[in-house]
């Protein structure tokens, strides 16, 4: 079977963009799109009551789509709709990873209940889960991966009327993306390929703390680490626009204050949940409306391989990808003051490496793992990642993020950086001064 490839893996695409790079499309193109945002109590209110002033009632049918876990949240949600005569059903088929055949699945229930209401209540498993339905909902017919934003809209919203994201976690940013991160199962290995179209961002976005109060450590940690490297890794690469540098710079400012509180916390602090529902989703703006950072591109690959958790493993590598573009840019420069380390009078080098190793105790701090050596879900041998190493860096160059490193990135590029990753040896990305392709 001949492999179905994504737009941005295309040679002509490949070549052009790693000629002149995201910088060149400032100016050229830039879209900012958002959510109606509901945060705190009010929010399940707020949308009701929005919905209710707006839709006829023989359209007051929803779909809420959860996983397994947060299928418990779905009541709270019926429970308010069936106030204003909603008809609703439950579909708890999401999972992790988005493989391309739960959409199938989803579509089908889509197609027997005609929802004109799409809910999704979760991480960004179920936030993307539901956007991939919701395109093949509404186009069947359409190749998704085929779907260049830049230069195509769509045309959504013919069937569905509302989209409305409930996230109950803090870090994938979803509900306020142009992006779905999904798993091809065709490939061998299995690939995440990212889909990406402007309607793809949700109608409504409710951040209520009830659904984030009682997340465990672990899970606050990494995808808190999910929204650092967002903000991160969005402005310090080569695309994007003023909107957008505010929102990265702000996430960045409130995940250092609050992140460690959260995690450390949990349910006890509240200002410290509302306050990273905030962060994450302003990351979220961030990135969304321009790109991630390279340290997703090599994350992607990272995890469809050896199957460790997005947030962490994209927290980790986001001083590694910093680190690599750092050679040609000093975007970084900007958010040392977020991190308390004065500019002033000081030698280039000697700032860059004391910012990369902020960088690395902010993540060690949270019990986070700041090189391979040190992951311990899942814990992995020397061995097997170096006999792996050839086909991550391959993965990597393939993934759409990587279009926008301010540094053109290679398959070689990639291979430093995993070999840096590996022990945390970073000077070599820095002693690094090979011409990518
Ligand atoms: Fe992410």
């Amino acid at each position: 079977m001949v492999e179905q490839k994504n737009w941005y893996e295309l040679d002509l695409v490949k070549g052009m963009m790693g000629t002149m790079g995201g910088k060149a499309l400032r100016g050229v193109s830039g879209t900012f799109i958002g959510s109606r945002i509901h945060s705190g109590k009010m929010g399940l209110i707020a949308t009701k009551n929005y919905l209710d002033k707006t839709m006829k009632p023989e359209e007051r049918r929803a779909l809420i789509v959860t996983d397994d876990f947060t299928k418990k949240f779905a009541k709270k949600v019926t429970d308010i709709l069936n106030l204003i005569g909603f008809e609703c059903r439950i579909w708890d088929g999401a999972i992790p990873e988005v493989p391309m055949y739960t959409v199938d699945e989803g579509y089908k229930v889509c197609e027997e209940f005609k929802p004109k209401v799409l809910i999704a209540i979760g991480g960004g498993s179920v936030m993307d889960t539901v956007k991939a339905v919701f395109i093949k909902y509404e186009h069947p017919e359409m190749n998704m991966h085929l779907i260049i934003p830049i230069l195509q809209e769509i045309g959504m919203r013919q069937k569905i009327k509302y989209t409305i994201a409930i996230p109950t976690t803090s870090g994938t940013g979803s509900e306020v993306t142009t992006a779905l991160v999904a798993t091809d199962t065709k490939r061998d290995p299995p690939k995440k390929i990212e889909i990406l179209g402007n309607e793809l961002v949700y109608d409504i976005t409710i951040l209520d703390p009830y659904f984030v109060k009682d997340m465990p450590p672990f899970l606050t940690m990494a995808t808190g680490l999910d929204a650092f490297a967002h903000s991160m890794g969005s402005y310090v690469s080569n695309y994007g626009s003023a909107i957008i540098d505010m929102c990265n710079i702000q996430a960045i400012k409130e995940t250092l204050k609050y992140l460690p509180r959260a995690y450390k916390y949990g349910a006890k602090d509240i200002e410290a949940r509302q306050a990273m529902q905030m962060a994450s989703t302003l990351a979220g703006m961030g990135f969304g409306n321009s790109t991630a950072g390279i340290d997703h591109s090599i994350g992607h690959a990272f995890g469809s391989i050896f199957h460790s958790h997005h947030g962490l493993t994209v927290g980790l590598f986001t001083a590694y990808s910093i680190a690599y573009q750092s050679k040609v840019t000093d975007r970084w420069m900007d958010l040392c003051h977020l991190f308390n380390i004065d500019t002033k009078d000081r030698d280039r080098n000697e700032l860059l490496k004391e910012f990369l190793q902020a960088i690395l105790n902010f993540v060690k701090s949270l019990d986070g793992p700041t090189c391979i050596k040190e992951m311990q879900e899942p814990k992995i041998t020397e061995e097997q990642y170096r006999e792996k190493i050839d086909i991550l860096a391959e993965m990597a160059y393939r993934d759409a993020v990587t279009l926008t490193s301010y540094r053109p990135a290679d398959v070689n590029g990639f291979k430093v950086i995993a070999d840096a990753a590996w022990d945390g040896s970073i000077d070599k990305i820095l002693e690094f001064g090979g011409k990518p392709k």
